[in-house]
């Protein structure tokens, strides 16, 4: 339903995207990894239609309709506006700007909040609970496509626990067609059918989560999940399992 042939992004003297072609398919979720500076979030605009390509090619196809894109960003405390209540916030993407209480109780079930919450505050709420809220508002207009992006790197470790288990629950549940952007290789594995790897703006490696996990092909992959483990031998990752 996405697809990119040869993009290319460059501002000024950096060029963010080189060369980058691949696909979104419909109701998968794809995982793109890297270091900072790789060109992930770059590669999440143009996928929300939010920026142009300097060269290549972005295209969309199925829906028809115009493009009903949705976004998690990184650190809720920036994107939620903390003087809206959280019952204005979730309504914002609906049509209307409203929803009836029905929608917005849904909304906040999905991502296990309790009603009360819609009267409160974003500032009033925990990280996770505002993490939460930025779903629940993603969510409520359906998207076809949702970005997330880093979208539990500012949380603690035990609440990007529940987020992942969020979002995996949320992706099976509703067939969900989505893109995770993430430094995070192990969650990238756990959530994400397909694996997209960029190495300072280009595409080094992608392919299906658990066979790049188990065997990754690129140097740069290998050291991502090397990393991750904590293995200060990459190449011999392998050895230990699987060997007989
Ligand atoms: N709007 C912009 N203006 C100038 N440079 C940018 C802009 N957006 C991104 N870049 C540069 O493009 C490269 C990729 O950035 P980004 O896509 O944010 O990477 P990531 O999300 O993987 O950290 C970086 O060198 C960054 O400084
Ligand atoms: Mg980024």
């Amino acid at each position: 339903m996405i697809e990119l042939e040869a993009a290319r992004m460059v501002y000024g003297r950096t060029v963010a995207l080189d060369d980058v072609s691949l696909a979104v398919t419909e109701g998968e979720c794809l995982a793109v990894i890297g270091e900072s500076g790789s060109g992930k979030s770059t590669l999440a605009r143009v996928m929300l239609g939010q920026e142009q390509l300097t060269s290549g090619v972005f295209r969309r196809t199925g829906s028809g309709g115009p493009a009903r894109t949705a976004y998690v960003a990184q650190d809720p405390a920036d994107s939620l506006n903390p003087r809206m209540s959280v019952r204005r916030v979730i309504a914002e993407p609906l049509p209307s700007g409203r929803g009836d209480d029905a929608v917005l109780r849904a909304a906040l079930e999905a991502v296990a909040l309790d009603p009360h919450v819609l009267d409160r505050r974003p500032g009033d709420l925990s990280g996770g609970q505002q993490q939460r809220v930025s779903i629940a508002r993603a969510l409520v207009a359906e998207p076809d496509l949702l970005v997330l992006d880093e979208p539990t790197s500012a949380l603690d470790p035990s609440v990007q626990a529940q987020i992942l288990r969020l979002l995996r629950k949320l992706r099976t549940e509703r067939g969900l067609t989505s893109v995770l952007v993430t430094h995070d290789l192990p969650a990238a594995a756990w959530l994400a059918d397909r694996i997209a790897v960029l190495h300072r703006g280009r595409l080094v490696e992608i392919g299906p989560a658990l066979d790049i996990w188990n065997a990754p092909t690129h140097p740069y992959t290998k050291a991502l999940l090397a990393a991750a483990l904590g293995d200060p031998v990459p190449e011999n990752h392998h050895d230990s399992e699987g060997a007989p």
